[in-house]
């Protein structure tokens, strides 16, 4: 078992094992499910006592403002009280909706995440973000809620489809290239049931938590968590988001590497095209650089004084600048060359 700690203001702690003891609440407990995670969520209501259980489907649908509603008005039909804690058991959707229902039910309760899929536990549980999705785009609304624990029950993740697991990894994956950790550039024997699982989770929580306990609100470090997100953000617009975020985000990962060795850095292609094979990423869409720098113009994170990437030099070596339209071109050039390979 391993316990990580993040630190001031936030403070909480972040399990990750196999049997994991449920803490004791400081109140009632509203147990909000994926149902694709019932046996632990039974495991954890026999444990509570939850004063309120809700099923919540995973999957991007139920991240709505529809959802959202039904979830607040459970808590206020159940006269849940202010010392109320709300404990999300799912992916990263469940955690996302569950935590941002925590965050403004009362004006905010307390909340504990049990995430249940490799990228809830590597990415979305930590660090504080929540929300839900609007019609006119992913994660429109939302609140910093930072969790009272979290809880990454390794056994849960034993039922997650093989190209789920893996997926969620790239993210992992990403964290590798960020620090240069040697482990997190290899999953390449990882499966639920093996030992080896834990140590890369937490490897890679330590890196989130490291960044985001620095640079609590995305002013400047945590935009490098975006590592390879840029180009991802508008490969999945220009499939109509048919291509899921791991995949993209493992083909920006490969761009973002091209430009890095475009720009004078190391070649760090080959271990994100090992990736690439791993995750049994699809190909991306055929769209070209017109197309796609029309959609990283509307990405949410661009800045009024121009569209900054983040580039990796080396590993380890990572810096967040703006880059010539020359530059980005020649680097897309080379990506559009590997990528065909997969089209077939
Ligand atoms: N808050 C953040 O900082 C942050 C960071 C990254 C991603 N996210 C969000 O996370 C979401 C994606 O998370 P996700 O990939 O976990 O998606 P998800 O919650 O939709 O889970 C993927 C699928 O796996 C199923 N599932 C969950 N646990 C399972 C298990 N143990 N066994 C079998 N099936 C299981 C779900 O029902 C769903 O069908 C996105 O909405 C994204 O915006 C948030």
């Amino acid at each position: 078992m391993t316990r990580l700690e993040v630190g001031p203001p936030h403070d909480h702690e972040v399990w990750i094992g196999r049997e994991l003891a449920p803490p004791a609440p400081a109140g009632p407990v509203a147990l909000l499910y994926d149902p694709e995670v019932e046996p632990l969520a039974r495991r954890l209501a026999d444990a509570v006592g939850p004063r309120l259980q809700l099923a919540v489907a995973g999957g991007e649908a139920s991240k709505q403002l529809s959802v959202y509603e039904r979830l607040l008005r459970a808590l206020a039909g159940a006269a849940l009280p202010r010392d109320a804690e709300v404990w999300a058991v799912g992916g990263g959707t469940v955690t996302d909706l569950a935590g941002f229902v925590a965050a403004s039910y009362l004006r905010g309760v307390g909340w504990r995440a049990w995430p249940t899929t490799t990228l809830a536990v590597v990415d979305a549980a930590v660090g504080g973000k929540t929300g839900l999705n609007l019609p006119e785009g992913k994660n429109l609304v939302g609140a910093f809620h930072p969790p009272r624990g979290v809880y990454a029950e390794l056994t849960a993740l034993a039922t997650l489809p093989r190209r789920v697991f893996r997926e969620g990894l790239v993210e992992a994956f990403k964290h590798g290239l960020l620090t240069g950790d040697p482990v997190l550039l290899a999953p390449w024997d990882l499966e639920a049931e093996r030992p080896g699982l834990e140590d890369y989770l937490a490897r890679a929580v330590q890196v989130k938590i490291a960044v985001v306990e620095r640079d609590f609100r995305e002013g400047g470090e945590r935009m490098k968590l975006n590592l390879g997100h840029t180009l991802a953000h508008a490969l999945e617009a220009a499939s109509g988001h048919a291509l899921a975020h791991g995949y993209a985000v493992a083909w920006g990962l490969l761009f973002a590497t091209l430009l890095g060795r475009e720009l004078g850095g190391d070649d760090l292609s080959e271990p994100v095209e090992a990736l690439l094979a791993w995750t049994e990423a699809p190909a991306p869409p055929a769209a070209d650089w017109e197309t796609l720098s029309g959609f990283l113009a509307r990405d949410k994170k661009n800045r009024a004084a121009g569209l900054r990437w983040v580039v990796p030099y080396g590993l380890g070596d990572v810096r967040i600048e703006e880059v010539a339209d020359g530059a980005l071109k020649r680097a897309f050039e080379a990506w559009r060359g590997r990528a065909a390979r997969y089209a077939g």
